[in-house]
């Protein structure tokens, strides 16, 4: 059993996580920028899977033992230089996208370090940072009964984070990760994701990734 703190937990991205990982037996901090709206949503989160979850300050689930960061682009380095100290020597998942509506379509944005993750490892150079759940419709995740099987696309410098983050999406109902490799990989990863909602919006379908040709 792992301790779980997500990083701006309230939203779908964050539920969504924390669904999947209390259902694969890991105790979850939802953390917010409000703790009294993370109670609230960890408390709606308690029907589907017990007590598994609880909602906290984004600073308590700082010190979970892993800590997932599910905050939109814009907001993701001013919330993580926060709690720099809190996150050294951790694990640390982002997930965040940074994309841009461009009409009915979403684009991946150009980024200086070329994703969202290496902006977060530069910013936590004491952390173990991996990227990770880029891909997976928040909605879908939320509800164990969704029949969502997806692949998690695992990318980060540090091997071993890169497995124990593996490792710990394997405890996860509906989720099979898939290690890929370096941080320079991320920003493709992160791109894909452009990719996934504007087939969605296209076809108003749910799909989600899956490689075929693995074992
Ligand atoms: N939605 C998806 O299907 C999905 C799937 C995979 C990855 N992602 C990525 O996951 C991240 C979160 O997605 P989301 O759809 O859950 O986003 P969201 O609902 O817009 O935001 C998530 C949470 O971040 C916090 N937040 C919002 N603005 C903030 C600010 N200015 N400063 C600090 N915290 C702020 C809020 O929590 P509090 O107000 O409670 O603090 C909010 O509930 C994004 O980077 C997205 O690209 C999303």
């Amino acid at each position: 059993m792992t301790v779980v703190g997500i990083l701006g937990g309230t939203g779908p991205a964050g539920r969504g996580v924390a669904v999947r990982l209390a259902a694969g037996g890991h105790r979850i901090i939802l953390g917010s920028r409000d703790p009294e709206r993370a109670g609230t949503a960890a408390g709606a989160l308690a029907q589907v899977v017990g007590d598994f979850v609880r909602g906290a300050s984004n600073a308590e689930a700082a010190h979970a033992d892993i800590v997932v960061i599910a905050t939109p682009w814009e907001s993701t380095m001013v919330t993580v230089r926060g709690l720099r100290e809190s996150l050294a020597g951790k694990i640390v998942i982002s997930m965040v996208n940074a994309l841009a509506k461009d009409g009915p379509e979403l684009v991946p944005l150009t980024l200086p370090r070329g994703s969202a993750t290496a902006h977060v490892a530069a910013a936590l150079p004491a952390s173990r940072v991996v990227g990770a759940f880029h891909h997976l419709p928040a909605a879908q995740m939320e509800d164990l009964a969704s029949g969502l099987e997806s692949d998690v696309l695992v990318v980060g410098d540090d091997a071993a984070a890169r497995r124990a983050v593996v490792e710990l999406v394997y405890t996860a109902p509906g989720l099979r990760p898939v290690e890929v490799g370096g941080l320079a990989l991320a920003g493709a990863v992160e791109a894909f994701t452009a990719v996934c909602i504007t087939v969605n919006i296209r076809h108003r379908a749910h799909a989600a990734v899956r490689l075929t040709g693995l074992e």
